[in-house]
């Protein structure tokens, strides 16, 4: 049975664009049956229309607290039905009753070769710190903002006079190669997550994740 993927982005939804692509495959074993925003001018949401998918704005400026609207965020996606939770670009720290509401369920991606550069402005930092490698993670989500199981990681060289924006582009190539792959796996139950370990296949991946060469 396809699974029933859940999209939760806060901007303009690229990486959304490229796993609703990936999904029209009649091979992907997957299916985006909602998309949740927490801005509801992202333009990721018009995206979800355009491709006919359910998509809510769920303003974090409604709610009192941050355990209100993780509640009311629960609500939506288990009224959807969710096998798979995508977080794309969503930016909000999530509570720990949510987090642990959809463990193992919950993927990110984060601009960064993790453990580097947890938080934001990750292309600026890889810049100001000289490094000539940088490049983009996907993991599960666990309490530990950015620290959950590396699932898969792709490396961007790093040039000479790279703008922050230059690098972020370099990255969100990357990005739309390797979202769509882990969520593949993941419909495929290739993927699961066992204690602090993200398991493919039955092996333990390492610390960066599959083949990190
Ligand atoms: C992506 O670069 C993603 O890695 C980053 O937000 C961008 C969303 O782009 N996520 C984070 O920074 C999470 N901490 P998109 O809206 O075009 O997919």
């Amino acid at each position: 049975m396809s699974s029933r993927i859940v999209v939760l982005i806060s901007g303009g939804g690229t990486n959304l664009q490229a796993i609703i692509d990936a999904c029209t495959d009649d091979n992907f074993p997957g299916e985006v049956v909602a998309v949740v925003s927490n801005k509801a001018d992202a333009y990721g949401l018009t995206r979800a229309q355009n491709a006919d998918i359910a998509n809510v704005a769920l303003s974090h400026k409604e709610f009192a607290s941050r355990e209100d609207y993780d509640q009311a965020l629960i609500k939506i996606i288990t009224g959807f039905d969710a096998d798979l939770i995508v977080l794309a670009g969503f930016m909000r720290i999530l509570t720990p009753s949510f987090v642990q509401h959809f463990q193992g369920k919950l993927l990110n991606i984060h601009p960064s070769l993790l453990p580097k550069y947890q938080g934001l402005n990750t292309h600026q930092r890889a810049i100001d710190a000289g490094d000539d490698v940088h490049g983009v993670s996907v993991h599960f989500v666990t309490e530990e903002l950015d620290g959950g199981p590396v699932i898969l990681q792709a490396k961007v060289p790093v040039f000479q006079g790279d703008s922050s924006e230059d690098l972020a582009a370099r990255v969100h190539q990357q990005e739309h190669r390797i979202y769509p792959l882990v969520v593949k796996w993941f419909a495929e139950h290739r993927l699961n997550m066992q204690g602090d370990h993200a398991i493919l296949d039955g092996n333990i991946l390492p610390a960066s994740g599959y083949a990190n060469d």
